[in-house]
């Protein structure tokens, strides 16, 4: 069952394009089961979640989507045995080189969100040169949280803003919120409107703690691999029939 009221099930699927969310986020999460419901090893869910990526992120470009974030490796998901974690930094490389190659024709500006200190050296070149290549892109932007935690951004935030004020550059009594969000990952990319998380888990696991404060959240048990375009439709369309106050009336 799907997390709704009563209300929000019967709305339409229909997707007003004018209409879009600017930025919208997705917990790819769900491709472990969706593998083991095929008698798969998990690394073949994770295989099949990176290809729906690749499907579900050109998708959000064609629409016109200004901005994707997607959560691919949390910074808890180091507790994973070693051959499963392996295999999706593999996935993650053999992404980013196809990435780079169609870049030109893509056109799509990539970020980080995360320590990539903790990668192997060359995962974490491909995903410096991934952003250098894409530096000038306009049109959509796609962040990749890898190694990302709500938690460690904050604390990381912390430390720079602690470190800035020690050598003169801030001041302890005066942070605002636009400020403090300068420190983060994601610096001057706006807010995300809507969080989707798909395969039945209702809950963030770590993801955007400071960005999603007003975002609208759609959950689903659809499996992230069978997360498909007219789902996101659905996730759209339930979006739009929100009503968002801000805290306002
Ligand atoms: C999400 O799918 C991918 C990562 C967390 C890297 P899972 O691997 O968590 O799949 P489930 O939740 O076990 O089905
Ligand atoms: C969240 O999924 C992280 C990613 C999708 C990358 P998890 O599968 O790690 O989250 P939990 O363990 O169910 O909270
Ligand atoms: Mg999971």
């Amino acid at each position: 069952m799907a997390f709704f009221s009563k209300k929000t099930e019967s709305v339409p699927t229909e997707v007003d394009f004018s209409r879009l969310p600017k930025h919208i986020a997705i917990i790819m999460d769900g491709n472990g089961r969706w593998a083991k419901k095929r008698s798969r090893p998990r690394t073949v869910g994770h295989a099949a979640g990176a290809e729906n990526f690749r499907t579900i992120a050109t998708y959000c470009k064609e629409i016109g989507i200004d901005y994707l974030t997607v959560y691919a490796f949390s910074t808890e998901n180091w507790k994973r045995p070693a051959d499963e974690v392996g295999a999706i930094m593999g996935l993650l490389k053999k992404y980013l080189l196809e990435a780079i190659g169609q870049m030109e024709r893509d056109r799509v500006k990539m970020e980080f969100f995360g320590d990539l200190s903790l990668l192997a050296p060359e995962l974490r070149e491909l995903c410096e040169r991934t952003r250098e290549i894409s530096r000038h892109y306009e049109g959509c932007q796609v962040n990749i949280c890898l190694n990302y935690g709500g938690r460690d951004e904050l604390v990381r935030a912390a430390q720079a803003f602690a470190q800035d004020c020690i050598d003169g550059r801030a001041d302890p009594n005066h942070l605002s919120q636009e400020q403090f969000g300068g420190y983060l990952f994601s610096k001057g990319i706006p807010d995300p409107d809507l969080v989707i998380r798909p395969s039945g888990e209702l809950r963030l696991s770590n993801f955007l703690l400071w960005q999603s404060a007003y975002a609208e959240f759609y959950f689903t048990d659809v499996l992230w691999p069978d997360f498909s375009k007219e789902e996101l439709h659905r996730a759209i369309a339930s979006y739009q029939n929100r009503n968002r106050r801000f805290g306002g009336v």
